[in-house]
């Protein structure tokens, strides 16, 4: 009887939902820029490939900056803000260490705004640069979807809802279950520490004192766990020091999760993807087969790249400020 007297009422919410899901996929086109700013893709593309020519680490952080600007605020440059008097912004928030690689955005909005003034949104930029850091190093192409407006906050204390380097799949779905992202979109994301680079911070507990019964992290191999510990001594006078997450960090493959299936995984929000049973499955096919990686990750990126856009909203000028 309750149940049926729920029925009319869960139909409402559903389709409500399916509404909300089909206007805010209607604000994204792929042909977004073509009348306006035909030229945005290729001039992004040619500011980012500079920048890695200079920088090998400049497509990790490309890549770490969509995924979190993406997953505080949606995808709306919040984190590209500057703080001000009286306001600490995203960037200056406590996992700040690996995002340096704003200078890369900065210019490119700068030719953006000579070529096609007040018409590419810094969120824009930042989607298509991470794009094309997968796809420089090797990885899929996909199109990405425009049209993002950018947002006038940045707060902070709010990056303390990213996934944590520590947290086991259960945390890591509550985490990207909120930005309606599902297990799939997980593990296939995951995969893009095929090009990520870590500072000790992040890792480091797993090499040392890690539990009452175990002082090294034991799903971590042995190998690993000594050459992190030289990477990383303690203390540590070298506050860039860190490692590439993957051994193949220039190429956008899938041997990172062949790494963690023989215990290579150096976040243990990595490993953790092989020691639980919900994805472990999935780490296996992505494994075996690299072109169904390509797919799926490309697939999660455009749904990564739709969390929380805003329709209505300003095009920034320079993407450190508010207009
Ligand atoms: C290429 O990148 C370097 C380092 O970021 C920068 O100094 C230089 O101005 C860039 N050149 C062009 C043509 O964008
Ligand atoms: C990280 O944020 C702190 C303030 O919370 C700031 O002092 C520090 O300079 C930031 N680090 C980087 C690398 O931006
Ligand atoms: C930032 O977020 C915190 C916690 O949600 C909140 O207390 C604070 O008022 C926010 N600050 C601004 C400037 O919005
Ligand atoms: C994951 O971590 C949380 C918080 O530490 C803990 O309560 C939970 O039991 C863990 N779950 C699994 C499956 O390990
Ligand atoms: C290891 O952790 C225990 C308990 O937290 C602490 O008492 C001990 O000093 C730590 N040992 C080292 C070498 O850090």
């Amino acid at each position: 009887m309750a149940a049926l007297a729920l029925k009319p009422c869960s139909c409402v919410i559903i389709a409500l939902l399916l509404a909300m899901v089909s206007i805010s996929k209607a604000v994204l086109d792929a042909h977004y820029y073509d009348q306006t700013c035909p030229q945005a893709e290729k001039i992004i593309l040619q500011t980012v490939e500079n920048a890695t020519r200079h920088d090998p680490k400049v497509p990790a952080r490309l890549l770490r900056m969509f995924f979190h600007d993406c997953f505080i605020r949606g995808c709306d440059a919040s984190l590209l803000l500057n703080s001000t008097p009286g306001n600490q912004a995203e960037k200056d928030g406590p996992p700040n260490i690996s995002v340096r690689a704003f200078y890369v955005i900065d210019d490119a909005k700068a030719k953006l705004e000579m070529a096609c003034p007040h018409t590419v949104s810094c969120a824009d930029i930042v989607t298509i640069a991470a794009r094309d850091v997968v796809t420089m190093a090797g990885g899929p192409y996909w199109n990405v979807l425009k049209g993002r407006k950018d947002g006038r906050v940045s707060n902070a204390s709010e990056t303390v809802s990213l996934p944590a380097p520590t947290f086991n799949v259960t945390q890591l779905l509550q985490s990207f279950a909120k930005r309606g992202l599902g297990l799939k979109d997980l593990v296939a994301l995951s995969g893009g520490h095929t090009i990520g680079f870590s500072h000790c911070s992040s890792f480091e507990a797993r090499l040392r004192n890690f539990s009452s019964t175990h002082d090294v992290d034991p799903t971590l191999s042995h190998a690993l766990a000594q050459q992190l510990k030289n990477k990383c001594p303690k203390p540590n006078r070298d506050r860039n020091a860190g490692q590439f997450l993957d051994a193949t960090s220039a190429t956008f493959d899938n041997n990172y999760y062949r790494r963690l299936m023989a215990g290579e995984g150096v976040f243990g929000s990595d490993q953790a993807l092989y020691s639980d049973y919900r994805t472990r499955w999935m780490v296996d096919s992505f494994a075996k087969d690299q072109s169904l990686f390509f797919r799926e990750f490309a697939a999660s990126m455009v749904r990564l790249g739709s969390v929380g856009v805003r329709e209505i909203g300003e095009v920034r000028i320079k993407c450190r400020a508010v207009n």
